[in-house]
């Protein structure tokens, strides 16, 4: 239906390996993408090589970030019709829509510095003159091009004019330039050793981006501390404002929701949680991996695995190392 129509760029990341997309008429070949994102597509191949990309990256970073939750990014695996938990505007439809958002910035910025992109180079030169010993040189990445282009693509779905409603249409809006705030705060300073057999006299010094897996990290405590919304009149037009906390526009860093989330214990299709039945969990954790939470209290059933490892290592003369293969035993355990 129109309400659960997929706009997070995750349906790209289903994009088949095999299709180069390297001729105009493959873009409508593409899923989910809406007519002016197919537009941008036609005008620029290259760019949408990169969104592929970013896509993939965004459903194996978000996998990776919830790792020990119960909600463990379940919802994009289950593709092509995804779980309903993203598209009801829920806590983790938050993430997953900064993270794209912040993911496909991320991308086009730092293929400005590969040369996978013509249309754009390394980002300019810092203004300010950095300490002695320090000097600019290298190639930035080009953050500027990525945030233009970026939500050029992302936000494509959420500014037109007749789909889903104006309050999901709101929040994802929202939570993407959350993202893209995060990736704005990941620009460090990044320096390169040069002097006589490394000692480092003079530092070559750019400004590039952290990766994306500490992006995510950030927006995961977002996540955990996400603030819920309604959609009621301020002033002459509707707007999100939080739900429980006395009147205060919502805050440009803070991702927001409108639904709550069930728990993720147990099996529930029509909310769109698998449950965390064969989870793996973690019996000396007191995290959100350990046993008890995990497994939301029914209990867990150990198994061994047997781990084949390096070891007694020997280091020949000149130059190699051998070593044995030795097994261990460990224990593991997943919930009931
Ligand atoms: C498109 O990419 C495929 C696979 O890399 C290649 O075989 C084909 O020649 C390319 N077509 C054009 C028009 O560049
Ligand atoms: C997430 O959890 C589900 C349900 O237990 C499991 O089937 C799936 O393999 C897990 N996904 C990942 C990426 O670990
Ligand atoms: C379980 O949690 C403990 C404590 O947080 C950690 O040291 C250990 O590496 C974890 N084990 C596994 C298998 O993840
Ligand atoms: C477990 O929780 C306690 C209290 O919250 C904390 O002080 C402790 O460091 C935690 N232990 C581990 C292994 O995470």
């Amino acid at each position: 239906s129109f309400l659960f129509k997929d706009w997070s760029v995750l349906a790209l990341s289903r994009t088949p390996t095999f299709l180069h997309v390297n001729q105009t008429q493959h873009c409508k070949r593409l899923e989910g993408l809406v007519s002016s994102q197919v537009q941008l597509c036609r005008s620029n191949l290259e760019l949408m090589h990169t969104i592929i990309q970013a896509a993939r990256e965004v459903k194996k970073t978000c996998q990776k970030t919830f790792a020990d939750m119960r909600w463990n990014c379940s919802s994009i695996e289950n593709g092509p019709n995804y779980l309903p938990d993203l598209e009801r505007g829920t806590r983790e439809s938050a993430f997953v829509y900064a993270l794209s958002a912040a993911a496909i910035s991320h991308t086009i910025a730092r293929a400005c510095t590969t040369g996978d992109l013509r249309l754009c180079s390394c980002g300019p030169i810092p203004g300010d003159i950095p300490e002695p010993g320090y000097r600019w040189g290298g190639c930035g990445d080009n953050l500027h091009y990525g945030l233009v282009m970026g939500s050029k693509f992302s936000d494509a779905p959420m500014k037109m004019k007749k789909s889903g409603s104006h309050a999901n249409k709101l929040m994802h809006l929202h939570n993407s330039e959350v993202g893209r705030q995060v990736l704005q705060n990941a620009m460090e300073m990044k320096c390169k050793c040069h002097g006589v057999s490394g000692s480092c006299s003079i530092r070559t010094c750019w400004r590039g981006l952290q990766d994306l897996k500490d992006i995510a990290m950030d927006l995961k405590t977002k996540y955990l501390s996400a603030t819920k919304v309604v959609h009621r009149p301020m002033g002459t037009r509707k707007q999100l404002v939080p739900k429980d906390i006395d009147i205060r526009p919502v805050r440009e860093n803070e991702l927001v929701y409108l639904q709550s989330s069930p728990d993720f214990c147990s099996r529930n299709d029509k909310l769109g949680s698998v449950g965390t039945q064969d989870r793996q969990c973690n019996k000396t954790s007191n995290g959100s991996d350990s046993c008890d939470l995990m497994c939301c209290g029914r209990g867990y059933n150990p198994y061994t695995e047997k781990l084949v490892e390096r070891c007694h290592c020997k280091y020949h003369w000149c130059c190699y190392v051998t070593c044995k293969k030795c097994e261990r035993t460990v224990e593991r355990y997943v919930c009931k």
